[in-house]
């Protein structure tokens, strides 16, 4: 059973995959507790991981055991190829992961997402409603330049009790683009916007026309790009089922603005998600596994 074999053999897959170095191999480590929740599932039909990588020959081996459909989502492919050539997993991923040249979301999902004045919900929720949980996701410790540079434009202390109001505060937090450049490639939110535009016409419609087809999901691995996990989550976690999980990374900000917010609401709605997993200090990444009740 791979379950078994890969908790007992950690390092032996790190080195087999050519995890780089120990920072990523206790990454990779971790992985692991998403790997016992997918093998704790009677049934997984169709599994989904958006952010291609070393967790995507592990999702192709649960896709082989459960004979589940697997999609790997992403624009880049390269990283996977390197780490399974020649390995044992090379045939798997082959066989057993659809590889799904896709941009996961559209220029209108992000345009309209990002130049709102104020995002006050999410998920349907008011964000106020998480100011709780948001602190389990905020971490100042670690490399604390990010959030100097927030303190700095918000005009507020770097403390979680200045950062949270401000957060949710109805001046703009999701619209103000100096914090929007601090998460962007070449620290340029307009770049974002360009990759988003350029892909957007050769690359979006697989995700249309695939992946939103798929009517309910086992499994959902959230773990692509800084600006776009927020548009995923509101789109696909609906479609989980209920028993399914979503496994989400790079949970706490400042380090990422990637899935603080998916992860809060997570945490704020009990009776609709049971954690499973949740990892904050770790690795610098974190891992949240919760469970849809
Ligand atoms: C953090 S990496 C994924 C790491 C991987 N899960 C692993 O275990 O190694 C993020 C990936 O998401 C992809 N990505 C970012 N934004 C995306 C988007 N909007 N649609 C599809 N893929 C995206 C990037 O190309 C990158 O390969």
């Amino acid at each position: 059973m791979f379950l078994q074999d890969f908790q007992s053999n950690l390092e032996k897959y790190s080195q087999e995959l050519r995890v780089p170095d120990e920072r990523q191999r206790n990454v990779f480590f971790e992985y692991l507790h998403f790997v016992k929740a997918c093998y704790s599932l009677e049934k997984i039909d169709n599994i989904l991981e958006i952010g291609s990588g070393h967790s995507t020959p592990l999702f192709s081996t649960i896709a082989k055991d459960y004979g589940s459909k697997f999609y790997s989502v992403d624009l880049d492919f390269s990283r996977v190829k390197k780490a399974i050539q020649g390995t044992q997993f090379e045939q798997i991923v082959d066989k057993y992961c659809i590889l799904t040249k896709s941009l996961s979301v559209s220029v209108e999902e992000f345009t309209s997402y990002y130049n709102s004045d104020y995002i006050s919900t999410f998920m349907g929720k008011d964000l106020k409603e998480f100011h709780k949980s948001l602190e389990t996701f905020i971490t100042l410790s670690g490399d604390i330049r990010k959030l100097e540079k927030i303190a700095i434009e918000l005009k507020i202390e770097p403390t979680i009790e200045e950062l949270i109001p401000s957060i949710l505060s109805s001046k703009g937090f999701f619209s103000n683009k100096a914090i929007k450049d601090i998460y962007s490639f070449e620290e340029q939110f307009e770049v974002e916007t360009s990759f988003v535009r350029n892909h957007e016409k050769p690359f979006h419609n697989d995700f249309n026309n695939s992946i939103q087809t798929i009517p309910s999901w086992d499994v959902v691995f959230f773990d692509s790009g800084e600006f776009s996990n927020n548009i995923e989550f509101e789109k696909l976690a609906p479609k989980i089922r209920k028993g399914g999980l979503a496994i989400l990374h790079d949970i706490t900000f400042p380090k990422s603005f990637k899935n603080f917010i998916p992860c809060s609401y997570i945490l704020a709605n009990p009776r609709e998600w049971e954690i499973i997993y949740l990892d904050t200090t770790k690795t610098p990444q974190g891992l949240m596994v919760a469970k849809k009740c």
